[in-house]
C-alpha cells in the first residue's frame, strides 16, 4: 500500500487520516496544533516534524492560507500536493502556481460529505488540475471517496463545489424559514416534514414538478416561456410569503432578498416568461 501525508487533522483531515489507515496505506500525519496526530499516532500512522514530508500531502485545512502557513519556504520537488480545503477558484488557481514555483504538482478538490461520510459509499470529491497526477494517485484517494474529475483550471473543483454548496444550504436555510413560519402556527417540523420531502423527490424526478430538468432545458435554451405561470405571478407570490414572515414575527432578510431579485425581473419587463428568466439578473448584478 501507497504512503500519504495528511496535513490538517480537524475533523475532517483527521478521518482522512483514520479512512486512509484503515484502508491499509502507511500514514503521516501533521497538524499545526501537534496534539490533535496523538489519537492517530496511538492507531499506527507516524508524527511528521514538518508538513513537507512524503510524497503524496492530502490537505484539509480550514482556508488555503493554512497551506501556505504550513509548507513555509520547503522545497516541493517531485511531491504532489491534494488540497482539499475550502478557498476561492482563484485561490486555487493561485495555489497552483504557487505549488509549481516549488518543484511540486497541486491537484484541488472539493470534497462533498461531511466526516461520517468519508470512506461511505456514495460520497464524491470534484478534483480538478493535472489529470496525469491524480491518475497517479486515484488510487489511493478513493480510499476516501470516489475520484470525480471535473477538468484541467485548478479552479473548477472549487467552483463545482462551491455550486453544490450553495445549493445545500440555500435548501436547508428555506427548510428553517419554512419550519419558522409553521411553528407560528403551532405546526411542528416533523408535520411538515413529509410535503418538504415529497417537494425535493419531485424537483428531482422527470414529472411535471420535475423542475430541475426543465430549468436545464431551458438555461441552455435560453427561452423561457411564461405560458402556465408568468414571473409576475410568482413575484407577487414571493412578496406575500415575506409579508407572512413578517406579520408572523419572523426575520424575511432571505425571502426578501428573493422577492427583490423576482421583482426586478419583473421590472426589467420579462414578467410575462416564466420564472427561469430570473437567471438574465443573475447575469447582470
Ligand atoms: N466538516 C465538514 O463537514 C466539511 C465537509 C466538506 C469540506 N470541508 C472542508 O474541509 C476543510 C477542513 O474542515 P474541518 O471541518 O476539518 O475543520 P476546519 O476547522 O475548517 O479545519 C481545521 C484544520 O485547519 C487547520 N488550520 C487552520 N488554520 C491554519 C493555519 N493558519 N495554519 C495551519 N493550520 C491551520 C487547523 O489546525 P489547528 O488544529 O492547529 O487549529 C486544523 O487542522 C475546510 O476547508 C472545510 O471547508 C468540511
Amino acid at each position: 500500500m501507497s504512503d500519504v501525508t495528511v496535513i490538517g487533522l480537524g475533523p475532517m483531515g483527521a478521518t482522512m487520516a483514520e479512512t486512509f489507515l484503515r484502508a491499509g496505506h502507511r500514514v503521516t500525519v501533521w497538524n499545526r496544533t501537534a496534539s490533535k496526530a496523538d489519537r492517530l499516532v496511538a492507531q499506527g500512522a507516524v508524527r511528521a516534524e514538518h508538513a513537507a514530508t512524503g510524497e503524496l500531502l492530502v490537505i484539509s485545512q480550514t482556508t488555503y492560507q493554512a497551506m501556505y502557513d504550513s509548507l513555509g519556504d520547503a522545497g516541493l520537488d517531485g511531491k504532489t500536493l491534494v488540497n482539499l480545503s475550502s478557498g476561492t477558484p482563484d485561490e486555487l488557481r493561485e495555489a497552483a502556481r504557487w505549488v509549481a514555483g516549488r518543484g511540486g504538482t497541486l491537484v484541488t478538490g472539493g470534497i462533498m460529505v461531511p466526516p461520517p461520510g468519508i470512506g461511505r459509499p456514495g460520497a464524491y470529491t470534484f478534483y480538478s488540475g493535472p489529470k496525469d497526477a491524480l491518475d497517479r494517485h486515484t488510487a489511493t484517494l478513493e480510499a476516501l471517496t470516489e475520484v470525480t474529475y471535473v477538468g484541467a483550471d485548478p479552479g473548477l473543483a472549487m467552483t463545482y463545489y462551491q455550486a453544490q454548496l450553495y445549493m445545500f444550504w440555500s435548501a436547508l436555510t428555506s427548510y428553517m424559514y419554512a419550519a419558522a413560519l409553521l411553528e407560528k402556527a403551532d405546526v411542528k417540523p416533523s408535520a411538515f416534514l413529509p410535503f418538504a420531502r415529497q417537494l425535493h423527490t419531485e424537483l428531482a424526478d422527470d414529472g411535471p414538478m420535475g423542475y430541475l430538468k426543465i430549468l436545464t432545458g431551458e438555461l441552455e435554451a435560453g427561452e423561457y416561456p411564461g405560458d402556465e405561470n408568468t414571473l409576475h405571478m410568482q413575484a407577487v407570490g414571493m412578496g406575500h410569503v415575506v409579508e407572512t414572515l413578517a406579520a408572523a414575527g419572523l426575520d424575511t432578510t432571505v425571502p426578501t432578498a428573493l422577492h427583490r431579485l423576482f421583482a426586478r425581473a419583473d421590472a426589467e419587463g420579462r414578467g410575462r416568461e416564466g420564472v427561469t428568466t430570473v437567471v438574465e439578473s443573475i447575469k447582470k448584478p
